[in-house]
């Protein structure tokens, strides 16, 4: 419910039209900009109050806070809510069926199930959906913002690697891992590797939030589909974040063979880092 309620707000940019009001704005003015039915959107508002997101100051006037201000359209921890309650929860009401034992037709991915798309997601917004790609690409900014940024930098020593070291990093999404990595070693050059029109707006991305790293020829944009293709292969290191976590074995054996293959065509040696999670067992992985 929370997840619903935080996905239609930020969908509506509640918060965006708060920003002006910080003692805070009729319910009525809000349904007036937003389009969402009054008393919907007061009911919404309060429940995610009670949750401490946006304050309730008087009966049905609400005004930001420190929580609900995140969610101005701007700061990718919207387009993280907007995602997680539209494709998540869209494909979380197909799990039962995708994992039990007896399923019709099992290849479909729940999200193919309740969707009725048969690509996988990542193809469909390639393919379908550019609104929804460039909302997961910023997603996943905000997510690595909450969770991995830091863990991913000093996590693995890339302070120590050599001067001139190239770092591929497949599945790059937007490339923020990345950056965030170069900016604190600029010994590293990057790769990085995703779907083209991922690659398209990593780009852009790039330009505006580190255009010396750009300048200074330390970064290179090679689209791929690496499960048709194989990776860049002159690179020192392969990285690979929040990328196999979600795909079935076969799929996760492929991108693991195309790479295989690329680098027996160029006899050379590279290490893998994968920074990822897990629900198995350690003994498991
Ligand atoms: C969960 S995102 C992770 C993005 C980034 N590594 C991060 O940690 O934020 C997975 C990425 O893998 C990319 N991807 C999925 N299938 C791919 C394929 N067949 N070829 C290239 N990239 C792919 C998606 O486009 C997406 O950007």
């Amino acid at each position: 419910m929370t997840s619903a309620c935080l996905g239609t707000v930020a969908q509506a940019k509640v918060a965006d039209h708060l920003q002006e009001f910080p003692d805070g704005l009729h319910v009525s003015k809000l349904s007036e900009v937003t389009g969402i039915e009054c008393n919907y959107l007061a009911r919404i508002l309060r429940l995610l109050a009670t949750k401490h997101i946006f304050r309730e100051v008087s009966p049905d006037h609400f005004a930001n806070n420190r929580l609900s201000i995140q969610l101005v359209s701007s700061n990718p921890l919207s387009s993280f809510s907007g995602f997680c309650a539209d494709e998540i929860l869209r494909s979380s009401t197909e799990l039962h069926n995708t994992i039990v034992k007896s399923r019709p037709d099992k290849k479909r991915t729940a999200w193919s199930r309740a969707t009725g798309h048969l690509d996988p997601v990542w193809e469909y917004y390639e393919k379908q959906d550019a609104v929804r790609a460039q909302r997961f690409g910023k997603a996943m900014i905000g997510f690595s913002s909450f969770i991995t940024f830091d863990s991913t930098l000093y996590g693995f020593p890339w302070k120590d690697l050599a001067p001139k070291s190239t770092v591929c990093d497949l599945g790059s999404g937007l490339g923020h891992v990345s950056m965030h990595i170069a900016k604190a070693c600029p010994q590293i050059n990057i790769v990085l590797q995703d779907l083209p029109n991922t690659i398209e707006q990593a780009k852009l991305i790039w330009r505006e939030r580190a255009p010396e790293i750009i300048d200074a020829g330390r970064v290179e944009f090679v689209p791929v589909n690496f499960l048709r293709q194989s990776p860049v292969t002159a690179c020192d290191y392969y990285f690979m974040k929040n990328v196999i976590h979600n795909w079935s074995d076969p799929n996760a054996g492929r991108h693991f063979y195309e790479r295989q293959k690329g680098h027996e065509r160029h006899i050379q040696t590279s290490d893998s880092r994968i920074c990822d999670a897990t629900c198995c067992r350690v003994s498991a992985v």
